[in-house]
């Protein structure tokens, strides 16, 4: 046996030694750890976890095993949010990668990468796939939460097929291959040559503002950005879209620096939780509401795929921005002035983008809850823009939601609709364009209960309660004050591929639109969150202001009295409301 250095410093013996082009491959004996099961957005656990002796490294090797011999020789990328042990991590991988035959990595500058970013580099350097060092909006540091995820090659995230082999591989691994090569400066951009194997470090702006200046009109923006009359803050929570802001939307776009708040990147993302909603983007919420409220605000979340859009004293609904940049889009931003190839949104999120679908003739999609649903939709060309409730907005510039994107596409919107407005003439506000909207297609009134850190067991009994509901009951039953069109657990069948997805969520459809839907949360780490999605429509316009908690009163107390839920879980109050 001889010496090797371990994933985590120090070193180990070696049982094998193989020797590649200009470094030395050293096989490191390890043993399974338990609870390495990767869900679709990557593995996520506490960042001490992934800190201890060879967490980190059985997963990536898992990951080897699982891609084997197709990725032997091929190039990926590799980056992330920019959480604390991001830094650390990129040199376990990179001795990994080397030592599993990958040819060649191509690391962000300082290890950054947002996820859509990861997306449009993979796509635009043809990359076999990427690594993201993420936990999205969860908080960061060494007490908080680490995460990786794998995206392949056409930019999406890797398909349960495999995830379920990685998983697989955790379970029995015993050997990590490393490759015997010193740390890399992520500091300055550059290629690193170890004989066969190259380390690439790149401007992690450079593929995705190329993507973006395919799909929006940069001039156009500046133009817009620049007047005397125009205000935004863009809130990035510390988190990596903070290292995209200034580059983008003050050197690019001709923005006031000071309309960056939070825009530089730690790596405990400042102590806070990035998630871009009225809950944790309170400061934002609070300078969007004050006296001097800019024009526009936005957020981004940890990762940068999440996105909030708000007005002054005004606020976006995710379900109401994706229906009003598809209204807009063919107008307003030039990658689509051919039209849409079709529109889709995930069960839960409003009926609002159906109603632009109808209007439009286009193609609509109704997917289960979580991004991976609309990539087959975009690869066979039938989806062009997409989002879902939960903050998550895009289209199929990349396979990834896009919280930038979201941004530029609202600002382009503004842009076209005040460009015969005189500088100093009032502009036409955030909530100008939504109120035309509601005008056109009526107001889906929406609003979504979270109960958090419920007991899985209670969780699972009101599920079983609503699904005797629902077999109980057909169409032209009272439900309080609403008639029932249809009720099901929601089942999706790919049109593209034909799989099919069972069990997305329990769902009473009304016969005037309105909707209740209870769900259980994929992404929770304690117990189980009860996820209870309300809808409601109108097209009297007298009613377009009112408040949506106001409006939906009735459908909720409906809802809980169908469920139970209070009887079944003990809470009589929501955690959060969004
Ligand atoms: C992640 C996915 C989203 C999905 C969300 C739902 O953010 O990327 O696509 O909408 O999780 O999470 P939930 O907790 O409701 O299962
Ligand atoms: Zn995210």
């Amino acid at each position: 046996l001889e010496a090797a250095p371990s994933p985590r410093g120090g070193s180990v013996k070696v049982a094998a030694v193989a020797q590649m082009e200009g470094f030395t491959v050293k096989s490191v004996p390890t043993k399974p750890i338990e609870g390495q099961k990767t869900g679709t957005s990557g593995l996520r656990k506490k960042t001490k976890v992934f800190m201890s002796e060879n967490y980190l490294a059985n997963w990536i090797q898992s990951l080897f095993n699982a891609l084997g011999k197709e990725a032997v020789g091929k190039t990926i990328g590799l980056g992330g949010d920019g959480r604390y042990f991001n830094k650390e991590a990129v040199q376990i991988i990179l001795r990994l990668a080397a030592g599993n035959g990958i040819s060649k990595v191509v690391v962000g500058k300082d290890a950054i990468m947002a996820t859509p970013a990861m997306s449009a580099l993979i796509r635009r350097r043809s990359l076999y796939g990427g690594l993201i060092m993420s936990a999205s909006h969860n908080p960061a540091g060494p007490e908080e939460d680490w995460g990786i995820k794998f995206n392949y090659s056409a930019g999406e995230p890797a398909p349960e097929k495999i995830t379920d082999e990685i998983y697989g591989f955790t379970t029995s691994i015993g050997e990590l291959k490393m490759g015997d090569i010193p740390d890399v400066d992520l500091s300055k951009v550059g290629t690193t040559k170890f004989g066969s194997f190259e380390v690439e470090v790149v401007d992690y702006t450079a593929e995705y503002f190329a993507t973006l200046k395919e799909v929006f009109d940069f001039p156009a923006l500046r133009a817009f950005m620049s007047r005397a009359d125009f205000s935004m803050v863009f809130d990035a929570l510390h988190a990596v879209t903070g290292a995209y802001a200034d580059p983008l939307l003050v050197k690019e776009l001709g923005g006031k620096p000071d309309s960056l708040h939070n825009a530089v990147p730690l790596e405990d993302f400042g102590g806070g939780h990035p998630d871009p909603n009225l809950t944790y983007a309170h400061e934002l919420v609070e300078v969007m509401w004050s006296d001097k409220a800019p024009v526009f605000g936005a957020a981004s979340d940890g990762d940068g795929d999440r996105n909030m859009i708000l007005g002054s004293h005004f606020f976006v609904t995710p379900s109401d921005s994706v229906a009003i940049i598809a209204a807009n889009a063919q107008a307003a931003i030039p990658y689509f002035k051919g039209g849409l190839k079709g529109v889709a949104r995930s069960m839960p999120t409003s009926g609002a983008l159906d109603r632009v679908a109808t209007k439009l003739g286009l193609p609509f999609y109704e997917t289960p809850t979580g991004w991976k649903f609309f990539g087959n939709l975009m690869d066979a060309e039938q989806c062009s823009i997409c989002g879902e409730e939960s903050f998550g907005t895009g289209a199929d510039h990349v396979r990834e939601k896009d919280g930038l994107w979201a941004v530029l596409a609202w600002l382009s919107i503004l842009a076209q609709k005040n460009k015969g407005v005189p500088v100093g003439a009032p502009l036409v506000s955030v909530k100008d364009i939504v109120m035309d909207h509601w005008k056109q297609f009526g107001r889906n009134f929406y609003s979504r209960y979270d109960y958090e850190g419920v007991e899985s067991e209670a969780a699972n009994k009101m599920i079983a309660h609503l699904e005797g509901v629902i077999a109980g009951s057909k169409k032209g039953d009272k439900f309080g004050d609403y008639v029932l069109e249809t009720a099901d657990n929601f089942t999706y069948t790919d049109p593209i591929d034909g799989s099919v997805a069972k069990n997305q969520g329990i769902r009473f459809v009304f016969q005037d639109g309105s909707r209740i839907i209870f769900r259980l949360s994929g992404t929770g780490s304690a117990g189980a969150t009860i996820r209870m999605y309300i809808e409601a429509y109108t097209n009297d316009a007298s009613s377009f202001e009112k408040d949506a908690q106001e409006v939906l009163k009735g459908i909720i107390g409906t809802a809980l009295e169908t469920s139970k839920l209070t009887e079944f879980t003990g809470r009589d109050k929501p955690t959060v409301i969004t």
